[in-house]
């Protein structure tokens, strides 16, 4: 199973378009010292030709350029096989609209993703007035087979798990689900991925779930927990918008770093974040520490 990241930036990407803190000046002013990301997301592939999205960011068309594959035949060609939700953010789902021209998509989703998808933020009924959207509602804790859109089995499968955190602020009514994580499973060889693109605490069980599989693509949000208050650019810390930080006793560093058996990769990454500068000390105790800081195109074969 391959496993590409198509985008390792935060909701507004890297440099964001309105952001001059010292991160995103960076990237504008001296870009060898901190390289460009698109908004999160990532895709999979068993025959590394058609790909199913791990949510759908706002860069998809760029996104879709970078996918691997043969060069087409045919005068339209659609890559994506199918787009898998972990939550109906906006940075997770405003390219399902944008991938409208296709006539016909699948989308995987918890009921909870599916009603706001559905009701708040109407993506759903939007795109469905363009291409059939095949919509199959996916479950806590229960394995389904993502099949190809003729029927075929791909040979992964998904399941979902509930993660500590928010609704998005523009839901009405927030129901369990409208957040999970997935592991992702290679059913002949077995291999298999946790995504894990938003988190509000990484508690024992989540852990436990991770160090089971060979791959962890982690919640690398923010630094610090005061990240945005202390550049002043906002008044709520990390933990208050359901990130957990990535420094500190109780970051997500020192607690995935304990998990010997998968590779772990931080994305959805914020602009603010000084893991994004290739030289600074932060970026060198994350990779001291045996993880890797996630950047668009990387791509694992488990
Ligand atoms: C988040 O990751 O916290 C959300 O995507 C917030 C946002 O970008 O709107
Ligand atoms: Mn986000
Ligand atoms: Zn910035």
């Amino acid at each position: 199973m391959h496993i590409v990241l198509l985008g390792t930036a935060a909701g507004g990407g890297f440099p964001q378009w309105n952001c001059w803190c010292p991160i995103c000046r960076a990237a504008r002013t001296a870009p060898q010292r901190a390289v460009r990301r698109r908004q999160s997301s990532a895709a999979v592939s068993v025959d590394g030709e058609r790909w199913f999205l791990l949510n759908a960011s706002p860069d998809i068309h760029d996104q879709l350029d970078c996918l691997p594959g043969p060069i087409p035949a045919g005068v339209r060609h659609v890559p994506v096989e199918g787009i898998v939700t972990t939550d109906a953010e906006l940075d997770h789902t405003l390219g399902i609209v944008l991938l409208r021209e296709a006539r016909h998509l699948q989308l995987l989703a918890t009921a909870a993703v599916r009603r706001i998808l559905e009701q708040d933020s109407r993506i759903l009924p939007v795109t469905q007035a363009f291409a059939r959207v095949d919509v199959t509602e996916i479950e806590i804790g229960r394995c389904t087979p993502l099949g190809y859109r003729n029927g075929d089995s791909s040979g992964i499968s998904i399941e979902p798990f509930a993660v500590p955190a928010g609704a998005p602020r523009f839901v009405r009514e927030g129901a369990t689900g409208h957040t999970v994580g997935l592991i992702l499973v290679d059913r002949e060889t077995g291999g298999s991925c946790a995504y894990i693109p938003g988190c509000g605490e990484l508690d024992g069980a989540l852990l436990e779930r991770m160090a089971q599989t060979d791959l962890v693509l982690f919640d690398g949000t923010f630094w610090t927990d005061d990240e945005l208050i202390s550049l002043g650019i906002g008044d709520r810390r990390a933990r208050e918008m359901d990130h957990q930080p990535i420094s500190g006793p109780s970051g997500t560093l020192s607690r995935l770093s304990r998990l010997t058996r998968p590779k772990k990769v931080y994305t959805h990454i914020n602009n603010t974040n000084p893991i994004l500068l290739e030289d600074s000390p932060e970026r060198e105790i994350v990779e001291r520490a045996g993880l890797t800081v996630g950047a668009d195109g990387m791509t694992f074969t488990v």
